[in-house]
């Protein structure tokens, strides 16, 4: 029988309600622990357990036929890829901050400046649109800690309570997006993997609907 493939995060802030939304569209998955792949017991769907930086890739290549992805992912990685839905959790900004005492307080400002980011395509874009020159830093996590350690003069990273801004001494002067999880679909999709996805969507709608 044939399963749609879907990814979602293996760990990390979408995880549980990513699962939380399966659960609640009544798909019932079986998971052993470590396990990075799992089958419902009752809906032809199989799970992968992936990182999140990983599954735009799967999805060009048509590995998985779907996955519940953040849209900042999507935006900085998977550009060419297609979305379904928007799922209304984790939502989060991705902003540019420096610190707290710096004289930059607006966007020109930036001109000159090192950014240290782990989106450095949606910097990219953003800055060549404002038609601001700056010099960025591309690192993979921990990113608010570059100004302090005297590695960048400001950052560009994803902000949700804004308690790592906080407790690192920044300030947020520019928002460049605002995101939230989304179902994204793999181009590659055969027709019969595309029919059992048009069923998780309908259900998603219903269940967004219901939270409201
Ligand atoms: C993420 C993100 C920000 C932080 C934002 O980092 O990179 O640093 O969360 O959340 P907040 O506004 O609620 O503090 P994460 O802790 O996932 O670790 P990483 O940067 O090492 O990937
Ligand atoms: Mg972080």
């Amino acid at each position: 029988m044939t399963n749609l493939r879907i990814a979602v995060q293996k760990s990390g802030r979408l995880n549980e309600d990513s699962m939380n939304l399966l659960k609640d569209i009544g798909i019932s998955i079986d998971n052993g622990i470590d396990q990075l792949k799992a089958s419902a017991r009752n809906f032809p769907v199989e799970v992968f357990y992936l990182r999140n930086g990983d599954i735009p890739q799967y999805l060009r290549d048509g590995v998985v036929d779907a996955a519940i992805i953040g849209e900042n992912v999507l935006i900085e990685k998977g550009g060419d890829l297609e979305f379904v839905e928007r799922l209304g959790f984790s939502k989060c900004k991705v902003s540019i901050a420096v610190p707290k005492e710096s004289n930059a307080s607006c966007l020109k400002d930036l001109n000159g400046m090192r950014i240290a980011t782990s989106y450095p395509e949606t910097v990219k874009k953003f800055l060549k649109e404002q038609n601001i020159t700056a010099d960025l830093h591309i690192i993979n996590g921990s990113v608010e800690i570059a100004p302090n350690i005297g590695l960048a003069d400001g950052i560009c990273d994803i902000v949700s309570s804004g308690s790592t801004l906080f407790k690192n001494g920044l300030k947020e002067i520019e928002v460049l997006l605002k995101s939230e999880a989304v179902l994204a679909m793999s181009s590659k999709i055969s027709d019969e993997r595309r029919a059992i996805l048009k069923t998780i969507q309908f259900r998603i709608q219903a269940v967004l609907k219901g939270r409201e």
